[in-house]
């Protein structure tokens, strides 16, 4: 056999082997979708507290006649909230076990058909089998499969779609929207499933969605004195989607996790994490518009600089925010974290700058956790 076919040989292995690989090829976070309790004046808050703009609407108005959705935009994100109309439905009674909460985990695909039976053959849990959603602007091919707790991921195909979102909404506006505070796109979003079931989880997006294991965090990287917690992230192929999961760890207190699981009644959606080209100026206006955020205590910023070296922010304003700063061999990253946006202490935002790393602040996990504990201790949970 002469050199050249035994590397064509090679060569045809190879492109299977990455086909193989790459069976479920995501272009990105299509959308998040949140059910609520009244979509009105969520959409309300996230657009005068986080600076997302109203720009879309479906309800009754439009033909939908059991929900309502508000479209809200920021940089790449789109946010939906959806409220049900009726007692009884879906909507109704997930909001009733978790409170308000993420639903829907949309994956932008080339081919939403090919995603859905690509990780059916691989052992996924059908939702809703592939649909296609049509207006004078073309189409929307969509299909989902069941994740963690009652969370979903919905595979959305727009690529002949020149419309506002999907068919089915139309453009609106609250007439209020002042301006954004210059959030991106989405970093991670991180689930909290019950103890004993990371690897289960880890091993559904490894088999069924392809992704890879990227880093494991134990009891030892994520303790206090109190309680302790693991986590394990996985990413898919382009790195585009990353999903740390965390699970409970045996500490001598109730950990902040087991708290997230009693309310929010099982698995779901812990954090969103969100990026920003600028740190400093994100925060000072989600301040200003009333975001909460955990607070660090002072001594965190005491030996910072011995830390994490020399950086291009100013330690003071940073102090001042209660900015978060970690180092990895790649770089550093800048983040801080909300108080829960929702009634029950389950669901909410971090705030993130890479400024070259690609990790997920490692070296701020107790600092984080202490003062997560100090506001668990607050509400009688701890
Ligand atoms: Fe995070």
């Amino acid at each position: 056999m002469s050199k050249e076919i035994i590397l064509m040989m090679i060569d045809q292995v190879v492109k299977a082997k990455h086909k193989e690989a790459e069976f479920l090829p995501l272009l990105g976070t299509d959308h998040i979708e949140f059910y609520v309790g009244n979509a009105k004046q969520s959409a309300y808050f996230y657009e005068k507290t986080f600076g997302f703009e109203i720009i879309g609407f479906k309800g009754p108005e439009t033909g939908c006649k059991d929900h309502v959705s508000y479209l809200l935009k920021q940089g790449k994100i789109n946010l939906v909230l959806t409220a049900s109309l009726q007692p009884n439905s879906e909507i109704a009674k997930h909001v009733y076990t978790h409170g308000d909460g993420v639903k829907v985990l949309a994956l932008t695909v080339d081919d939403a058909k090919d995603a859905y039976f690509q990780t059916m053959k691989r052992g996924a849990i059908s939702v809703r089998e592939p649909f296609t959603l049509e207006n004078e602007y073309g189409s929307v091919s969509m299909a989902s499969i069941k994740t963690y707790g009652e969370t979903i991921h919905t595979f959305v195909e727009r690529k002949d779609f020149s419309g506002l979102f999907m068919p089915g909404f139309v453009p609106r506006s609250s007439g209020a929207f002042s301006k954004t505070v210059g959030l991106k796109h989405i970093d991670h979003c991180v689930g909290n499933v019950d103890e004993g079931e990371m690897n289960k989880w880890v091993k559904f997006y490894e088999e069924v969605m392809g992704f890879k294991l990227l880093v494991t965090f134990d009891d030892h990287d994520i303790s206090t004195e109190y309680t302790a917690l693991m986590s394990k992230v996985v990413a898919n192929g382009n790195g585009y989607i990353k999903f740390p999961i965390n699970e409970p760890a045996d500490g001598l207190k109730k950990s902040q996790i087991e708290e997230y699981l009693d309310f929010y009644q099982g698995a779901g959606v812990q954090h969103i994490a969100v990026a920003t080209d600028d740190i400093i100026n994100t925060v000072t206006e989600l301040r200003k518009r009333g975001v909460e955020f955990l607070y660090v205590p002072e001594v965190y910023y005491e030996d910072l600089s011995m830390r994490i070296g020399k950086i291009q922010e100013d330690m003071e304003r940073l102090k001042a925010l209660n900015i978060l700063v970690d180092r990895d061999e790649e770089g550093y990253l800048l983040q801080i974290f909300t108080k829960p946006v929702e009634d029950r202490p389950t669901l909410f935002f971090e705030i993130i700058q890479r400024r070259g790393a690609q990790s997920f602040g490692k070296g701020n996990f107790k600092a984080l956790f202490e003062a997560l504990e100090h506001e668990q201790a607050l509400r009688g949970n701890l």
